[in-house]
């Protein structure tokens, strides 16, 4: 085939629901799905194991560069996460390992050293890009961009509902309080702040099921995309 491989874009704030979106398209289309925040978390995870400072712009994005990772496809889809050979799947999805990542994904050198490493999983038949700048910085040239916002009190209800379901135990108050800290940093932050691109489509989740929210991007990727016919419903 020529030219590259088609992609669709999901940007949003932590905690909206990209990750069970992102899931559901890719294996809905049988494209590869790139979790960027997982390489965030993965870095600094790196970087606190070796007992560096995530404020050291320099190592920690040395880190970045080197970070010896993979990604393998499980039951069901799950993604399996390695780094350096041993499953962190789970390590890296606590909340204080997503305010490690949201602070190293503030360093600019952090996100030069990721940049080609995340461009690199586009690959055919496509690929499904979840993050916070895939539409903006990542992927410009994406085939459709989605962006995904919902009110941060629901947002911290459904990140309790994940974190419970896998068995992890914070309280909503402490959920909530964590959520708009990383949404300040994320937004705030001068390299590759958290902004829907001038030419996504943009939607508001907060009334929304995953169902709904799901059905929504399908009909977004079936007018924007040349569905194969065994995919289409
Ligand atoms: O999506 P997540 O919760 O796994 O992301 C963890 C942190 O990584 C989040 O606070 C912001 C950062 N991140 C980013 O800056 N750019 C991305 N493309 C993905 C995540």
């Amino acid at each position: 085939m020529n030219g590259m491989a088609p992609v669709i874009t999901v940007d949003g704030p932590g905690g909206v629901g990209k990750g069970t979106l992102c899931q559901w398209l890719a294996t809905r289309l049988g494209w590869r799905l790139l979790d960027s925040g997982a390489l965030y978390r993965l870095t600094a995870l790196a970087a606190q194991r070796r007992n560096l400072s995530l404020h050291d712009e320099p190592q920690v994005a040395a880190i970045a560069t080197g970070l010896d990772v993979e990604f393998s496809a499980g039951e069901n889809g799950i993604l399996h996460i390695r780094l350096e050979g041993e499953e962190v799947s789970a390590a890296i999805r606590s909340e204080p390992a997503g305010n490690a990542a949201s602070q190293v994904a503030a360093l600019p050198q952090v996100r030069a050293a990721l940049l080609q490493r995340q461009r690199d999983f586009r690959q055919w038949p496509g690929l499904i890009a979840d993050g916070r700048d895939m539409g903006t910085v990542v992927f410009p040239n994406a085939e459709l961009k989605l962006f995904l916002t919902a009110d941060p009190v629901e947002r911290a209800r459904r990140r309790h509902k994940q974190l419970s379901e896998n068995k992890m135990n914070v309280s909503l108050a402490a959920l909530e309080r964590e959520i708009a800290e990383r949404d300040a940093r994320d937004v705030h932050r001068a390299a590759a702040p958290l902004m829907p691109a001038a030419d996504a489509n943009i939607l508001d989740t907060t009334p929304m099921s995953i169902a709904q929210v799901c059905e929504w991007a399908w009909r977004q990727a079936r007018q924007r995309l040349e569905i194969p016919t065994q995919h289409r419903d």
